[in-house]
């Protein structure tokens, strides 16, 4: 199949394009390149079924048909800065991307026929009311806060793609995906896995937000792109949670990753960011039913194999 990765230079993009590839699929990899990286898809350049093209999803002089002329039959759209460090740093381009940005993804894959898959997130479902948060769970989200416009923009998107579903008999997939770790995180991007492990290779102190009695679930990245091909795979058109649901503390995380890094960095804590949920835990009952998919990779291993990453690039 040809298939479409937008934010395929992410870091979970890049993944993604590789495993496509491994199954012998034509890729086109689409970004703007403002978080994603060349050196993460530099490797996959030389498989003659992998294409490169730098464009914004948000361009509307310039639509992506143009781009693409010959089409596609599978979109996975990825296309959105995750980190809060970047999509704050331009609310007003992240809230782009996932109306203008959507539509076009959206446009494109009608014309096309093509099935697309929208990269939600456990953030939709804001500072949950409800643990862990299971797929009905409507959410609580601030509309005005600094997070509102990746958390509300990713909502939105999930309108937009029930609505083209509606309307349009538009082949849907939308993915809730939870944190999510691995290779190829930018260690400057602010994610707490990739902040903790840079600062603990270095022996600089690690600092938690808070008093770290907050929770997070981390999957490793494989796991996740093995969910997001079989829902790609599947029928199934409406949201379903991808995540690890073991629960950890942000300060069990650093202690493991000091642990696992055997650093000397103390452990110091700032104040927590505004609106900063304070528990997140996917109930994946509805991916193990419909995908048959479940995570393999506990934390332990998913960390020592990033740290590893970490370390090879210091
Ligand atoms: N990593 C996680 O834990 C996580 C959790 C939930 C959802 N997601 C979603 O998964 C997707 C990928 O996340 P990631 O962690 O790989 O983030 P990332 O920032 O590494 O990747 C995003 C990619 O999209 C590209 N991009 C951004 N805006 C664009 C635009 N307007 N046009 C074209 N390309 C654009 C960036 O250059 C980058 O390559 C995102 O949509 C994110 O919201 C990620």
């Amino acid at each position: 199949m040809k298939i479409l990765v937008t934010g395929g230079a992410g870091f979970i993009g890049s993944h993604l394009c590789k495993f496509l590839l491994e199954k012998g699929h034509k890729v086109i990899c689409l970004d703007n390149f403002f978080t994603g990286k060349k050196e993460n898809i530099q490797q996959l350049e030389r498989d003659s079924n992998f294409k490169v093209i730098a464009h914004d999803i948000t361009d509307t002089k310039n639509s992506i048909d143009i781009k693409i002329p010959e089409g596609v039959d599978q979109i996975y759209n990825l296309a959105c800065p995750a980190s809060p460090v970047h999509y704050q740093s331009d609310a007003i381009e992240t809230i782009k991307a996932n109306t203008l940005g959507i539509i076009n993804i959206l446009e494109f894959a009608k014309l096309n026929g093509a099935t697309v898959l929208q990269t939600s997130t456990s953030e939709i479902y804001g500072d949950p009311l409800e643990h862990p948060q299971k797929e009905s769970y409507r959410g609580n989200v601030n509309t005005l806060g600094p997070r509102a416009c990746y958390d509300e923009g990713k909502r939105v998107a999930e309108t937009l793609f029930m609505d083209y579903h509606r309307k349009f008999d538009l082949s849907i997939r939308i993915a809730r995906i939870f944190n999510t770790y691995g290779p190829n995180m930018d260690k400057n991007d602010g994610r707490v896995v990739s902040n903790f492990i840079a600062q603990a290779l270095e022996n600089k102190s690690i600092t938690i937000y808070g008093d770290g009695s907050q929770t997070r679930s981390f999957c490793y990245v494989n796991d996740l792109i093995e969910g997001l091909y079989k829902l790609m795979s599947s029928g199934y058109n409406y949201p379903i949670n991808l995540g690890n649901p073991g629960e950890f503390t942000i300060l069990e995380l650093a202690k493991k990753v000091i642990r696992l890094t055997d650093s000397d960095s103390e452990i110091i804590n700032q104040n927590l960011p505004q609106d900063d949920p304070t528990r997140r835990k996917p109930d994946i009952s509805l991916a193990i039913k419909k995908l048959s998919w479940n995570p393999t990779i506990n934390l332990e291993e998913g960390l020592k194999r990033t740290i590893s990453y970490f370390k090879d690039r210091h």
